[in-house]
């Protein structure tokens, strides 16, 4: 396949279901290429994909997604999750719909695969509500692949996808036959199988019909717009405290504030959260903006004792209009690259220094006082004269990073932030903060490196500790994130 049909192929697959491929799946894709040319009477790639393109092609079209999609799947996957949903949300939806009267549940498996994952959801249900009389419970799994619905509603499976099933449930749920598994008739009642593209199509539900989304492992392969864009489609059809479960890997930081992240037993959920959407503060995008709203609330700086001391953790510093400075919006800043990853940098709520879970060493507080007041220069110049005290202070080689970066002076920051986590290889912001510079300069490898750093830092803190210089959102979240980053930035450093 030349770099061309590549090219061709990657932006059909995008436009027609939100794929990504980057140039390390080439191999893959051409491999996916050279599996469907023979079933056609197509001699080259590029006939093959003149056919994909033509009105013709509707069936071929169909062919080619389910030979690209990665039906990788299991029954009772993620099992923090499924506890989760066995001991608390699907207990809670069942008492909800009684006490409402409406006795009906409705669950959305999106790209549900070969049915592994619905059919998991009915057998907890059928768990915790062993009589279903007079209830109108729906699971409705959708998935673009044809090839993996065929597979869902056949629904006989072999040992591996029974693997992390308690021989209990399999013995309870599923007739041997040949050495196979087939899900009984009184699981597979509640599924009810649907072709569906979770980009193209609209979302199959009414506003507010669905009382938990399934959508795991799914949205690793989507750009985050596209990823914004379904959420958007799950906001809408939840209801109003509606559950949403993501896979491990995936995360809405940076995609939406749409939902909660809530702890569940040991597992984390996303739940929609409408209460957090109109206050919210709105998206400041340019740095040229952040730095107006800075400097504003730096003249104003009589009237806020409360902000002095405040970690302004990763870049250009405003606040709310009207209300005192009891937080603070951070922006990092984005005018510098002109790369999608960094368009959508989060907004980061800092606390009042008190409130930090790290103490301040002595030499980093009038450092913090004058970020706290956006004065850069002033902070810096405040880090160097600590800094010939005490040259070893890792706080404070972070705040003048930081402080740097609010700057733009990315280049210089680094220095600073370097040292700062080599004298604390602990230290999660200022990995955080070094993989953010390092990768707005385009530097993806150690980048990747700095985000895994950061990921391994935080992650040794307790999951569900609210990080306050994250606005809240947990260590968990950012953990995620880092994770996330890191492996997209090595894949573009690979490729
Ligand atoms: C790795 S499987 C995940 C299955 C299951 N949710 C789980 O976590 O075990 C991903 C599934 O997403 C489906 N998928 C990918 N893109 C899709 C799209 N645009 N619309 C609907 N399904 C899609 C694939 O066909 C595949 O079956």
């Amino acid at each position: 396949m030349t770099v061309d049909e590549f090219e061709r192929l990657r932006q059909y697959l995008h436009d027609a279901a939100g794929l990504v491929f980057d140039a390390s799946r080439r191999d893959s894709l051409a491999y996916a290429v050279g599996e469907r040319l023979p079933q056609t009477q197509c001699e080259t790639v590029g006939a093959y994909l003149d056919l994909v393109a033509s009105p013709a092609g509707a069936a071929e079209r169909q062919s080619l997604l389910d030979e690209v999609t990665i039906p990788e799947t299991y029954f009772f996957r993620n099992p923090p999750q499924i506890r989760a949903l066995r001991n608390h949300v699907l207990p809670a939806l069942v008492k909800q719909a009684t006490a409402s009267g409406s006795k009906r549940i409705v669950v959305w498996s999106a790209g549900c695969s070969t049915g592994d994952e619905p059919y998991t959801i009915a057998m907890l249900l059928r768990e915790v509500l062993p009589v279903m009389d007079g209830w109108d419970v729906r699971i409705i799994a959708t998935d673009l692949s044809q090839r993996a619905l065929a597979a869902a509603k056949r629904g006989r499976y072999g040992r591996r996808s029974l693997q992390l099933a308690e021989a209990e449930r399999v013995n309870r749920f599923f007739e041997e036959s040949d050495g196979d598994y087939v899900v009984k008739e009184e699981v597979r009642r509640l599924v009810e199988f649907r072709h569906h593209n979770l980009v193209t199509d609209p979302a199959p539900f009414l506003p507010g019909e669905v009382d938990l989304v399934l959508c795991r492992n799914v949205t690793i392969y989507f750009d985050r717009e596209t990823t914004r864009e379904l959420m958007g489609r799950f906001h809408r059809v939840l209801v109003d405290t509606g559950y949403l479960f993501l896979g491990h890997a995936e995360t809405l930081w940076r995609v939406t504030d749409a939902f909660r992240l809530v702890s569940i037993g040991d597992s984390f959920v996303y739940q929609r959260d409408d209460s957090a959407l109109p206050t919210k503060p709105s998206v400041i995008t340019s740095s040229a903006h952040a730095s107006a709203i800075s400097d504003a609330a730096a003249d104003r700086k009589q009237t806020r004792d409360k902000l002095h001391g405040v970690l302004g953790a990763l870049g250009k510093l405003s606040r709310r209009h009207g209300e005192e400075p009891a937080t603070v919006e951070v922006v990092v800043p984005t005018a510098r690259t002109s790369t999608d990853r960094l368009a959508a940098l989060p907004r980061l709520v800092a606390p009042p220094l008190a409130d930090s879970a790290q103490p301040t060493v002595p030499g980093a507080a009038p450092v913090l006082g004058a970020m706290g007041q956006g004065q850069y220069r002033e902070a810096i110049r405040l880090a160097d004269a600590a800094l010939v005290a005490e040259p070893l202070n890792g706080q404070v080689h972070y705040l003048r990073g930081m402080a740097l970066t609010n700057l733009g002076r990315d280049r210089d920051a680094l220095v600073s932030l370097r040292k700062a986590v080599y004298l604390d290889s602990q230290a999660g912001f200022a990995h955080f903060l070094l993989a953010s510079t390092l990768e707005r300069i385009g530097e993806s490898r150690a980048a990747a490196r700095s985000y895994l750093a950061a990921a391994q830092a935080l992650g040794s803190r307790p999951a569900d500790a609210q990080a306050e210089e994250l606005g809240g959102r947990n260590i968990f979240e950012l953990v995620q994130l880092c994770r996330r980053l890191a492996g997209e930035l090595a894949d573009k450093g690979a490729s």
